[in-house]
C-alpha cells in the first residue's frame, strides 16, 4: 500500500507517519510538508528509508504536488495546514491560502491520479463554541459554524471536499478532533507553551479567567482514530473523534504545574483571546461503533508521557522557540520571552 501524507513534519503528521508504518508493515509513505516555522524535519527521524520517503514541498503548487504524488497511491492524509488560531487573528491570509486552496489543489491532483481514498483532516473548531455547563456535545449532525478565521478555513476546506465527492465522485472521508496533546506539539498551544515555560520558571499566560473549556485527546489516539476512518469509514462521511476528556484551561495548567513541582504563582492571567470559544465537547459515540474506535489514553498517563518527552528534549524546544517564534510571542502576549 502506498498513501501520501501532507503536514507530515508537524506535530500530528509525524505522529501519524509513525503509527501507519506500525499499523500496515506492507504500507510506505511519501511524506510531503514545506517546512514552515511548524514543520520540523527531525519529528521524522529514524524511519525506515526504504518505507518512508519525504519530499519538501507547498501543497498550494500544483505541479510539486503533481509529481510528488505517486501514481499508484491508495490514500492522501491532508493534515497540512496552517494551524493556530492566534496566528490567524494576526493574519489571516496563510491560513486562508494552506488550508483552503491547498485542499482544493490536493484534490486536483487526487482526482488526476486516482487516488483510492482522500482523508480530509479536520478539526471540532468547525462546529464553533458550546454553551458552558449545557452539557451538549458536538455530533456530526451539529452546524458548521466556525468562529476564528483559523476555524473558518478548515470549514471552507471541508466544504471543498464534499464538493469534490458530489462533483468528480473522489471518495472521501473527513476526520474532526478535538484539541491534541503529546510529544513534538509546537510550543505556542497551550500544552506545550506552558510546559515550555514552566521548565525555565517563565509566567504562565492563561487568557481571560482560564475557564474555557477543551476536549483534549492523546496524539496517538487521534492518529489510530484517523487509520480507522481511512480503513473502515463509509464515502462521504464525517467522523468525529474525541476522548470524553473536558477540562478547563486552568485544570490543565495546574496538572501541568503539579506534575513538575512549580508552583502556581507562576500563573498570569492576560489578556482573553478576541472571539475566544468557551467550550469545546465531542461526543465519540459514532466512531466508536461504526470503526470500533475508542481512545486508549487516559489524560494523566498521556500528559505524563507528554511532560517527560519536552523534559528530555529541552534542544528541541530550544531549537524552536527562536527567531520568527520570539516576534510571534511578543505580538500576541505583549512580553518577551526570557529564554
Ligand atoms: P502543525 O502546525 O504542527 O503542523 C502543520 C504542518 O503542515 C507543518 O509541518 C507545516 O510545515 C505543514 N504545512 C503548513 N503549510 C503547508 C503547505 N502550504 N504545504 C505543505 N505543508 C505545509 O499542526 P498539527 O497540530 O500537527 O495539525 C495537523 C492537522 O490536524 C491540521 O490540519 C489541523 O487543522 C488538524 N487538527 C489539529 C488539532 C490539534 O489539536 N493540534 C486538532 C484537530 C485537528
Ligand atoms: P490552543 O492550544 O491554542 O488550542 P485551540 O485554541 O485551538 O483550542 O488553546 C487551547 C486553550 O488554551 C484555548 O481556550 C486558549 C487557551 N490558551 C491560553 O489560555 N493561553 C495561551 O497562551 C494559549 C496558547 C492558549
Amino acid at each position: 500500500m502506498n498513501i501520501f501524507v501532507t503536514g507530515a513534519a508537524g506535530f500530528i503528521g509525524s505522529a501519524f507517519v509513525r503509527h501507519a508504518l506500525a499499523a500496515d508493515a506492507g504500507c510506505s509513505v511519501v511524506s510531503f510538508d514545506l517546512l514552515t516555522y511548524a514543520g520540523n524535519i527531525e519529528n521524522l527521524a529514524g524511519l525506515d528509508p526504504r518505507r518512508h520517503f519525504f519530499i519538501k514541498g507547498d501543497i498550494c503548487d500544483r505541479t510539486a504536488v503533481n509529481e510528488a504524488l505517486p501514481d499508484d497511491c491508495d490514500a492522501v492524509f491532508n493534515f497540512a495546514a496552517e494551524s493556530h488560531v492566534d496566528r490567524s487573528i494576526l493574519s489571516a491570509d496563510d491560513f486562508v491560502r494552506t488550508n483552503v486552496l491547498g485542499t482544493q489543489v490536493l484534490l486536483d491532483a487526487a482526482r488526476e491520479k486516482k487516488v483510492r481514498r482522500f482523508v480530509q483532516i479536520s478539526t471540532d473548531e468547525v462546529m464553533g463554541s458550546l454553551p458552558e455547563n449545557s452539557g451538549e456535545s458536538f455530533t456530526e449532525a451539529s452546524s458548521l459554524r466556525p468562529n476564528s478565521p483559523y476555524a473558518a478555513s478548515k470549514a471552507a476546506a471541508e466544504l471543498f471536499v464534499r464538493a469534490a465527492r458530489q462533483t468528480h465522485g473522489i471518495d472521501t472521508v473527513v476526520t474532526r478532533c478535538g484539541n491534541n496533546y503529546g510529544p513534538r506539539q509546537f510550543p505556542e498551544k497551550l500544552v506545550p507553551l506552558m510546559i515550555a515555560n514552566a521548565l525555565n520558571d517563565q509566567p504562565l499566560p492563561v487568557y481571560g479567567d482560564g475557564l474555557n473549556v477543551r476536549d483534549w485527546i492523546y496524539v496517538d489516539d487521534h492518529c489510530s482514530g484517523v487509520w480507522a476512518a481511512f480503513e473502515k469509514g463509509r464515502n462521504g462521511a464525517v467522523y468525529n473523534f474525541g476522548s470524553r476528556c473536558e477540562m478547563t484551561n486552568l485544570e490543565v495548567v495546574r496538572s501541568i504545574l503539579d506534575l513538575l513541582g512549580k508552583p502556581y504563582s507562576l500563573i498570569k492571567f492576560v489578556d482573553d483571546r478576541p472571539g475566544h470559544d468557551r467550550r469545546y465537547a465531542i461526543d465519540p459515540s459514532l466512531v466508536e461503533r461504526e470503526l470500533g474506535w475508542k481512545a486508549s489514553v487516559s489524560w494523566d498517563d498521556g500528559l505524563k508521557k507528554t511532560v517527560q518527552w519536552y523534559d528530555e528534549n529541552k534542544p528541541w524546544i530550544d531549537g524552536v522557540r527562536t527567531g520568527e517564534y520570539r516576534s510571534f510571542y511578543k505580538a500576541v502576549y505583549g512580553m518577551d520571552l526570557a529564554k
